[in-house]
């Protein structure tokens, strides 16, 4: 019996701003985090007559022949071998993730990402950053509905990248690096649900929503001139009236808030929820001097758990 083992990795991400309006045509920023990732294991074994996923982290292990059609990880597969135009190999999908499952750090998108990738890499196929983000946003369109594409585009170009729907996404290098502590309320984010909140008073009232929509887009735009100036004061400031756009908009919570509150009290910049909203985390924009007492802070107001992360670091 003979193995041959294909092994690749995706890392998390959080939206940096513009979560939301970015549904509407609005620009946002995202990055990769790196100290989070999922990593899926493709061992094929020349006898072996069915391709097994097993994913403990999910508490789950079954043969890619029995999945149902709405199976993420199945269709992840199923769509990589589509593409590659190969049969599924025999043999098992390991799939580990350290990025908190329904967290708003992208855990679905990053295990679609390196299931894709591990199979393109048996098949001998170097799929680039744009065609990975095709197949992850497809298994994406399943669970949440109408998506921007965002969540899928950053973790599969594992960089920073400024992103419209419905345009190229542009990675872009961040030339002074920052910290980010990221405060989890360990609570599942619904994005599904969020999203489709927005668009239910969308459409009841979308002159007031357009117009919190443009508010965002200028934020967005200001942000990224701050971020790429280094002027964290003034990226700080513009994300936390971000954050309170997104409470406009409903999609903030209590936790939220005052996860916000003590992030800013502590010395931090600013800060605000990223991604779907009601649940997920919170990004606060700090400097070395200040993180440690963010950190203390958020915990102390019911955090979960807590991730410091360098933004605009490749590793
Ligand atoms: C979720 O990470 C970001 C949202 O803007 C939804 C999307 O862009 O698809 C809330």
């Amino acid at each position: 019996m003979s193995h041959a083992r294909y092994t690749a990795s995706a890392p998390g991400k959080i939206i940096l701003m513009g979560e939301h309006a970015v549904v509407y045509g609005r620009p946002a920023m995202a990055a990769p985090v790196f100290q989070v990732q999922a990593t899926a294991t493709l061992t094929v074994e020349d006898d072996a007559a069915e391709l097994w996923i097993d994913a403990a982290d999910l508490n789950q292990r079954f043969a890619l022949s029995t999945a149902p059609p709405a199976d993420p990880l199945a269709l992840a597969l199923r769509l990589t071998l589509a593409s590659v135009q190969r049969p599924a190999p025999g043999g098992e999908v390991r799939v580990r993730s350290t990025i908190p499952v329904a967290g708003g750090m992208g855990s679905g998108a990053a295990v679609s990402t390196a299931i894709v990738r591990a199979v393109a890499a048996w098949a001998g196929q170097a799929l680039p950053p744009a065609a990975v983000s095709a197949l992850v946003y497809e298994v994406e369109c399943l669970h949440h509905g109408t998506p921007s594409g965002i969540d899928n585009t950053v973790i599969a170009y594992a960089q920073p990248v400024w992103f419209v729907k419905g345009q190229p996404p542009q990675p872009f290098d961040i030339p002074h690096p920052f910290w980010l502590v990221i405060a989890s309320t360990g609570i599942a984010s619904p994005t599904r649900e969020t999203v489709g909140d927005v668009r239910g008073q969308w459409q009841a009232d979308p002159t007031r929503f357009e117009g919190l929509f443009d508010q965002v887009a200028g934020l967005v735009n200001a942000g990224r001139a701050a971020m790429l100036a280094g002027d964290w004061f003034h990226l700080g400031a513009l994300m936390t009236a971000n954050h309170a756009v997104l409470g406009q908009m409903g999609v903030s919570a209590p936790i939220l808030d005052r996860l916000v509150a003590a992030a800013n009290a502590a010395g931090a910049f600013g800060a605000k929820l990223s991604g779907g909203g009601r649940g997920g985390n919170v990004i606060a924009l700090v400097d070395s001097i200040a993180a440690a007492a963010v950190e203390q802070a958020v915990h102390d107001a019911g955090a979960a758990a807590v991730i410091i992360t360098p933004i605009g670091v490749n590793t």
